[in-house]
This record gives C-alpha cells, sequence and structure tokens, in this order.
C-alpha cells in the first residue's frame, strides 16, 4: 500500500453553536462537541484508509474553553499515525472570533479509530509519512498514547509498553 501524508487526511468541519446544544450557562454541551470531533475524526481516518472505521478509543479529550452561544466552532482533524489497522487522529478546535474573523485555539482531542471489511474485522491500513515539525512531534508521541490507551484498556501489559515506561525511567 502506498504511504499517505496527514495532510491527505485533512478535514474541515465548521459550523455554529445553536441554542438546542448548549447548557444552562449557554456554552456548547461538552457531548455535542465530542460528536462533531468523532464526525470529523471518522471521515479524516476515512480518507486515509478508504475503508469503513470504528472508533475504538477516546485517548484525550481537553476543553480548555468553553463555547459560548452563536460562535462559529472549527473542527480540524487529520491522522497523526496509522498503525497496523488502527489510526490515531488529532483534533484540533477553533473559535472565530464574529468581528475579527481571527481564530482562537478552544480545545483539542486523540481519537483512535480502526479500519474494519464488511464483517467488521480488523483490515491493514496505509502507512503514514509526517511532513511538518508539528505532524513528525504528534507522529512520534502516538506510539507511547497508543500504548497507554491499550493498557487502560486492559488490552497490554504495562510491562510490555516498552517506549512508554522509557518515558518515566
Ligand atoms: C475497535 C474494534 C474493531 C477492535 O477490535 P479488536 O477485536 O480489539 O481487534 P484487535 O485487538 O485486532 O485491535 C485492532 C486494532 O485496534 C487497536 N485497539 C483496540 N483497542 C484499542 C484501544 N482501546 N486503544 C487504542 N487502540 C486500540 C489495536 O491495538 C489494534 O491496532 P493495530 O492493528 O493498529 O495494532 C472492536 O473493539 C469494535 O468493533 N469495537 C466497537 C467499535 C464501535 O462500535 N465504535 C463506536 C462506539 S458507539
Amino acid at each position: 500500500m502506498t504511504p499517505k501524508t496527514p495532510e491527505q487526511s485533512k478535514t474541515i468541519m465548521t459550523d455554529l453553536v445553536l441554542p438546542s446544544e448548549t447548557n444552562p450557562l449557554n456554552n456548547l454541551f461538552g457531548g455535542e462537541l465530542l460528536a462533531r470531533m468523532d464526525r470529523a475524526a471518522s471521515i479524516a481516518a476515512r480518507r486515509h484508509s478508504r475503508r469503513i472505521v470504528v472508533t475504538a478509543s477516546v485517548n484525550h479529550v481537553a476543553f480548555n474553553r468553553s463555547v459560548p452561544l452563536g460562535s462559529v466552532v472549527t473542527v480540524e482533524a487529520k491522522v497523526s499515525r496509522a498503525f497496523k489497522t488502527s489510526m490515531e487522529v488529532f483534533l484540533d478546535v477553533w473559535i472565530e472570533d464574529r468581528e475579527s474573523g481571527i481564530r482562537d485555539k478552544a480545545n483539542e482531542a486523540i481519537y483512535t479509530f480502526v479500519a474494519v471489511d464488511e464483517t467488521g474485522r480488523p483490515i491493514q491500513v496505509p502507512e503514514i509519512e509526517p511532513e511538518t515539525k508539528l505532524e513528525k512531534e504528534r507522529y512520534a508521541a502516538a506510539l507511547r498514547r497508543k500504548q497507554l490507551s491499550l493498557v487502560l484498556a486492559g488490552k497490554m501489559k504495562p510491562n510490555d509498553a516498552t517506549e512508554l515506561k522509557a518515558l518515566f525511567e
């Protein structure tokens, strides 16, 4: 399979925050943002693999800033690393200032998707070749995040998480 770049999976979704999507403080409801990120990430994983993809785990979500009613929210998703059948997707969330048009980083998240065949069995995906400095940093750290996610899910023994353990040595 020909390797791909993160840019080839880039997915940008821009949408408004409507009253039905807010909490009592008139800020975007966390679950609504998770759903938007899941949709963008799934499109990015599909663009990378050209397969059916399913969410395997949500590894990290940071709600650093609340997102007020009426905001224009942009979710940007890119595959940061492809393993055998799984892909890590990195999401950056931006809010656009109405008057200046300047975008401020609001949140970020990391999702893992698995490519599957028609029967739901995991299937191989193309490798990825990061190009920019940020893409290379995210690629390098993705293996440790995968190991942490697998350890927390009880699917890997902590002793086998070699690269993750090296962080603490
Ligand atoms: C995701 C799913 C396909 C994994 O199936 P599985 O039987 O665990 O398959 P495997 O053990 O072969 O794992 C497949 C890949 O997923 C990765 N994976 C599985 N669980 C993971 C987790 N919690 N975190 C990170 N990666 C994970 C494995 O490391 C493996 O990656 P690799 O092939 O790139 O090395 C399966 O659990 C599933 O279908 N889950 C439901 C998905 C779904 O419906 N999502 C929507 C939720 S509403």
